[in-house]
């Protein structure tokens, strides 16, 4: 009797060490299917691949240049909806980063530019001709003199603050 006690542990520990070692060529006997093969964990593991180009929301990207820049970055506000909105975050944003230096209307005659080199105009033409990416490449990494402002001013404020200048650039 005891003989076949032990034969039938033997046996079932055959079953379970069976049922646990993954081997890729045999098929996994499943002695208790638990959670991980549940219907819910598997909807949740296969997801569906990204759309082409989609960059996840708090990616960081660094173009390597102004010209890569301006090739790559596109601004989010292509279409005219609550531009106005837009319009105020990105003037108080301009007002409170930029102003100092660059001028309430971005002519390069702000307050401590009597201690500061003066900044250019970037409502000139030059300026005008440059791609919304230009702009926010300079936020991000500043200049050879200018503060970089991308530890301080987040991506969506930056494109609020790139509508602005293109704003200031049409009043003249
Ligand atoms: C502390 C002063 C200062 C502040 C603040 C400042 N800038 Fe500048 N900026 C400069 C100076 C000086 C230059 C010219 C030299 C250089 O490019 O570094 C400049 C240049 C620029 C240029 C032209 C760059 C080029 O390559 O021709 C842009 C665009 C610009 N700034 C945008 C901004 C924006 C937008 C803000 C606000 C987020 C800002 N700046 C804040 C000083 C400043």
């Amino acid at each position: 009797m005891k003989k076949y006690f032990f034969l039938s542990i033997f046996l079932f520990q055959l079953l379970l060490t069976q049922a646990c070692v993954p081997d890729g060529n045999v098929t996994k006997l499943q002695f208790m299917p638990d959670m991980a093969d549940g219907p819910v964990a598997k909807v949740l593991r296969s997801y569906l691949d990204p759309p082409e180009n989609s960059v996840a929301m708090n990616a960081i990207f660094y173009p390597e240049s102004p010209e890569e820049a301006e090739q790559v970055l596109e601004s989010p506000y292509y279409n005219q909806r609550h531009l106005e909105e837009k319009l105020q975050d990105g003037k108080k944003l301009y007002g409170d980063y930029c102003t100092p230096c660059h001028g309430k209307l971005g002519k390069g005659d702000g307050t401590i530019t009597d201690k500061y080199p003066r900044p250019p105009d970037i409502t000139n033409d030059y300026y005008k001709e440059k791609k919304d990416g230009f702009f926010y490449y300079r936020i991000v990494f500043g200049g050879d003199l200018m503060p970089s402002y991308g530890h301080a001013i987040s991506n969506i404020e930056r494109w609020k603050i790139v509508l602005y200048i293109r704003k200031l650039q049409t009043l003249d």
